[in-house]
């Protein structure tokens, strides 16, 4: 390329006003809110990068779409051109749209597992993992050993350890009745995968007999990086290697509200006929009948046309980069990140970042109130109080303390970029200053949504 600027693809049409607040505001709006960023009022929120799903801009085609919508109960036509699109980007025969991802895990997973089974995965989403333990199986992880450190570089940090499963096949004869990749792999970093992982984890689930399916919320973000990282594929576009991918898988999950580019939705697809009907049983139950199955017909139509502008090269070129500028800026003002940048998130290592408190007192969730009160920003903690709370009840520090600022598709410019950048640095610079939180009352599972919180010093996070 001859400039090296890369610029946003679009242009905007319509603007939504974003807020600025006072410091005074949101000192009272956080305490409000009990010190906890998931119970503040979005309109509070100046950049909000709690999560990228569900949050994006939809193109001007994909709203044009939406006028098109198609209604009809049964057989709508807004269907037949989102099944057309499904089959033609992951070639699996049976596509059953769902309201989103965790719909399409809950059925996948009612109809293929039993109590006692397991399920290896490179790292399981939460939801993926509240699914896989809902029906008395165990959910197992098997990262490469790089994956554990935040540090470690390496271009493929979402790779799955394939001698662990074949270990793992070889040691439970009928009890894996399934084996899932996640691309990109959101709980590791935002990682992704490379092909020849995929392959080879496809071909040892294929001697064992073991139905492969992805976790493919991310499959334009992966795609991406096997084109500019995996030797061999420099040449190939990301709507080809999306469909290699989907090639050496018997079937996916999906969340339509990522690398579909629409606000809600999402689908469920494979090869098997008996597995297909079996899950169209449960979907009549619980999502809709099968051509609509909890969507409207407009959100048919928003991802049939977002799943091909997801795997736009001058859209994946801009949306990777951005992160990678992100951390680049981290990296040079000595604050710490997961390494290398992940496709849809920067990752805050708050456990290098504010040694000085310990994992019982939270020092990601402790960031992420400081950066709402410094900027306005929204980020999610990742760490001891999403993971430390035990079944049994007992408290268990997270491996990891990470603060996600993930980044909402088409939405953000530079300039928002280079004002979270600018918050980031001012917050480093009264980083030893910040002190951390205790919880005041919380549910029994899952707290992080709604759990209550004080600073340890009453008044005082920084
Ligand atoms: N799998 C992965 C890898 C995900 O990141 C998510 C959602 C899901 C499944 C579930 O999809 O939300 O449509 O039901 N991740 C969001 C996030 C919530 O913020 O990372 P869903």
């Amino acid at each position: 390329m001859k400039y090296k600027t890369i610029i946003e693809p679009f242009r905007i049409k319509t603007v939504e006003p974003i807020r600025q607040t006072t410091e005074a505001e949101r000192a009272a709006a956080i305490d409000a809110a009990h010190y906890n960023v998931f119970l503040l009022r979005g309109e509070d929120v100046l950049i909000d990068l709690l999560t990228d799903s569900g949050t994006g801009a939809m193109s001007v085609y994909q709203w044009a779409g939406m006028m098109k919508g198609d209604e009809t109960y049964a057989g709508a036509r807004s269907y037949y051109a989102f099944e057309q699109a499904v089959h033609d980007i992951t070639g699996f025969r049976h596509v059953i749209p769902t309201h989103q991802g965790r719909a399409a895990e809950h059925i996948l997973t009612g109809a293929m597992l039993k109590p006692g089974d397991i399920v290896p995965n490179n790292r399981h989403f939460d939801t993926t993992r509240a699914n896989v333990e809902h029906r008395g199986a165990t959910a197992l992880d098997l990262p490469i050993a790089e994956g554990h450190d935040p540090q470690t570089l390496h271009p493929f940090k979402g790779n799955m350890d394939l001698d662990a499963l074949e270990r793992v096949l070889r040691d439970n004869p009928g009890k894996v009745p399934l084996v899932m990749i996640t691309v990109t792999n959101n709980s590791g970093g935002g990682q992704p995968v490379s092909m020849e992982n995929i392959r080879g984890a496809s071909a040892i689930a294929r001697r064992y007999g073991v139905p492969f399916y992805l976790d493919a919320c991310r499959f334009a973000e992966n795609s991406w990086f096997v084109h500019t990282r995996e030797p061999g594929y420099a040449d190939r576009t990301p709507i080809e290697i999306a469909r290699a991918m989907f090639a050496l898988a018997d079937g996916c999950t999906m969340s339509a509200k990522k690398d579909g580019m629409a606000n809600i939705g999402g689908f469920l697809a494979m090869n098997d006929d008996a597995v297909a009907q079996r899950c169209r049983n449960t979907l009549i139950l619980t999502e809709g009948f099968p051509t609509y199955g909890g969507l409207a017909g407009y959100d048919l139509e928003a991802i049939a046309v977002g799943l091909y502008e997801a795997l736009d090269p001058d859209y994946l070129r801009y949306r990777i980069r951005m992160v990678e500028y992100m951390a680049e800026k981290m990296a040079t003002a000595g604050i710490p990140t997961v390494r290398p940048a992940g496709g849809h998130a920067l990752y805050l290592d708050a456990k290098r970042w504010l040694p000085h408190i310990p994992a019982s007192e939270f020092p990601g969730w402790a960031l992420s109130l400081v950066l709402y009160l410094e900027g306005g920003i929204r980020a999610a903690e990742i760490g001891s109080v999403m993971f430390g709370q035990q079944p049994d009840g007992t408290e268990r520090p997270a491996d990891l303390e990470l603060v996600r600022l993930a980044f909402p598709r088409r939405v953000y410019t530079q300039s928002h970029m280079d004002y979270v950048c600018e918050v980031l640095m001012h917050v480093n610079t009264l980083a030893s200053r910040i002190r951390g939180v205790r919880i005041i009352e919380q549910p029994a599972a899952l707290r992080h949504f709604t759990a209550k919180f004080a600073p340890l010093v009453p008044g005082v996070i920084a």
